[in-house]
């Protein structure tokens, strides 16, 4: 059913709710074809990343011909390093919109996980969304993994809203978090359906390293941030909703923000929920979440099944373009909280690219927070690859969120807030307040390379801490001397 050249949308958001046995059965036939001396490739579409069954299987097999929107698979990143798979890094929100627009050519066939079927054409949807309602309407063939290892009481968590297109797009009515809109199933018409697949299979989440003081104190720097511009009034109380990325720090914040005393029990309106925050809603420190997926180790989506109804009555999952949703995040006053991979002293940020030319997983939904965000917060260690890195630099190496957008950048060492900074107080904030200090010194020196202009910088030097870390192997010993 599904050919050479096609494109296929899967569903889920994350490993949470991917479809597992459909792409390994297709990466299988790829291998086939390509022993038979004939090509098999496919355009993969997906809500975010995917699991090691689909984005690992295929690329593997070398069967994925174009991909968008977001991965995070090892070997899937150096075929698109290696310029072997094309690669469309798109911001999460607009990933159903523009498959609808016909941006992305036509969808061929859905991969959707369910954990029910209705005689009328339901899908019950697992443990993410992602754009599966899209890729179902949007497919002219629709192939189900009925993923028996879901409860199909899970019933009930999803909301599912697709908005119309303009001219004729009116506002999405969510006014906190919990409001719903939409149905708890996707409809489809029932004929369209060409396969159901039985499984019982679990999502393959990965799990967290232990939290280190490293990520610990910037956890507590985020906190202590936070419960003091609670206090000051320039966050309205009770609290504003969080959104929060995945990963380690993302992990370690939240569990920051869950234990400190002056952070009230709060509401998230976030597109992932990971193992921290399945902790924070049983101890009613998290009050609702509205999300995309439950991104989480087995154990805790075992402790979510086991106790739905707590949980049902806590949570809402949507598509990602409701989860992600600009507007929707603007009116909320979402506080975003996401990870950089450098950070420059004038507030831009890179989250992708390492080095200016690899890319590491893609923007994701950081740019849908980021932008709309009522306080935009990035994260990021001070240094890395053992301190041979300063990740505070003087330009970034690729911009995916611009000075424009970024308010706040916190590392181990503290919180620089940007808010109402020129580009010269941005820096010096950046460098005193989060900047290693083995770095400072070379930093603070970059401004008075030359005088004049709004923002301090010199464009035959902007690059040259890269430069000295592609040459020696450490930023350490970089100079300017040779710059102006
Ligand atoms: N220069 C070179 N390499 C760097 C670097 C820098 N400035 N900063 C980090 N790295 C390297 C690390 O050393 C590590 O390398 P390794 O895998 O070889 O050890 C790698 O980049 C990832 O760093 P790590 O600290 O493990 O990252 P993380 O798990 O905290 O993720 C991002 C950080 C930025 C990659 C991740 O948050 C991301 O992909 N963000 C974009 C998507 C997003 O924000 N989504 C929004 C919400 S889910």
């Amino acid at each position: 059913m599904i050919h050479n050249g096609q494109t296929v949308g899967f569903s889920g958001f994350t490993p949470a709710g991917a479809p597992k046995a459909v792409p390994l059965a297709i990466a299988e036939r790829a291998i086939a074809a390509h022993y038979a001396g004939q090509e098999f490739q496919i355009g993969v579409l997906t809500g975010a990343s995917t699991g090691p069954s689909l984005d690992g299987a295929l690329s593997k097999a070398q069967a994925i011909k174009f991909r968008t929107p977001y991965q995070t698979n090892a070997d899937l990143r150096d075929r698109i390093n290696a310029g072997e798979t094309r690669f469309f890094d798109l911001h999460l929100s607009l990933m159903p919109q523009v498959t609808r627009y016909g941006f992305l050519g036509p969808v061929d066939v859905a991969v959707v996980e369910a954990a029910d079927l209705t005689a009328g054409g339901g899908i019950v949807l697992t443990s993410g969304v992602g754009a599966a309602p899209t890729f179902c309407n949007m497919a002219g063939k629709v192939i189900v993994e009925l993923n028996r290892h879901h409860p199909a009481t899970i019933l009930g968590m999803h909301d599912i809203y697709e908005p119309a297109d303009p001219p004729y797009r009116k506002q999405i009515p969510i006014y906190k978090p919990s409001d719903r809109i939409g149905s708890p199933i996707v409809t489809i018409d029932p004929a369209k359906i060409v396969g159901v697949v039985e499984t019982d299979l679990e999502d393959e989440a990965r799990g967290f390293s232990e939290v280190s003081p490293l990520t610990e104190s910037l956890g507590y720097n985020v906190a202590e941030f936070l419960a003091a511009q609670l206090a000051d009034g320039m966050i309205p109380k009770p609290f504003l909703p969080i959104q929060s990325g995945v990963g380690d720090i993302a992990n370690s914040v939240l569990g920051a923000l869950g234990s400190h005393p002056g952070i009230p029990p709060f509401e998230m309106y976030t597109e992932v929920i990971q193992d921290s925050v399945v902790d924070l809603i049983e101890q009613e420190r998290v009050t609702f979440v509205s999300s995309c997926s439950f991104t989480v180790t087995p154990p805790a989506l075992k402790r979510v099944y086991d106790n739905l109804k707590w949980f049902r009555a806590r949570v809402v999952l949507r598509p990602q373009e409701i989860s992600n949703s600009p507007e929707v995040i603007r009116r909320l006053g979402v506080i975003s909280i996401n990870t950089a991979i450098e950070v420059d002293i004038f507030g831009n940020v890179n989250s992708t690219h390492v080095m200016g030319r690899k890319l590491m997983n893609g923007i994701g939904g950081s740019g849908d927070f980021t932008r709309n965000a009522y306080l935009s917060i990035f994260t990021c260690p001070s240094v890395a690859k053992g301190g041979k890195i300063s990740t505070i630099v003087p330009l970034v190496s690729h911009v995916d969120h611009s000075e424009h957008s970024v308010q706040i950048i916190a590392t181990e060492f503290g919180v620089a807030d940007l808010r109402g900074k020129s580009p010269f107080e941005r820096a010096n904030e950046i460098i005193d307040r989060c900047a290693h200090p083995e770095y400072r010194e070379l930093l603070r020196s970059y401004l008075t390379i030359v005088k004049g202009g709004h923002t301090p910088h010199t464009l035959s030097a902007a690059f040259r801490m890269h430069e000295h870390f592609q040459k020696t192997g450490d930023m350490h010993g970089c100079s300017w001397d040779t710059a102006v």
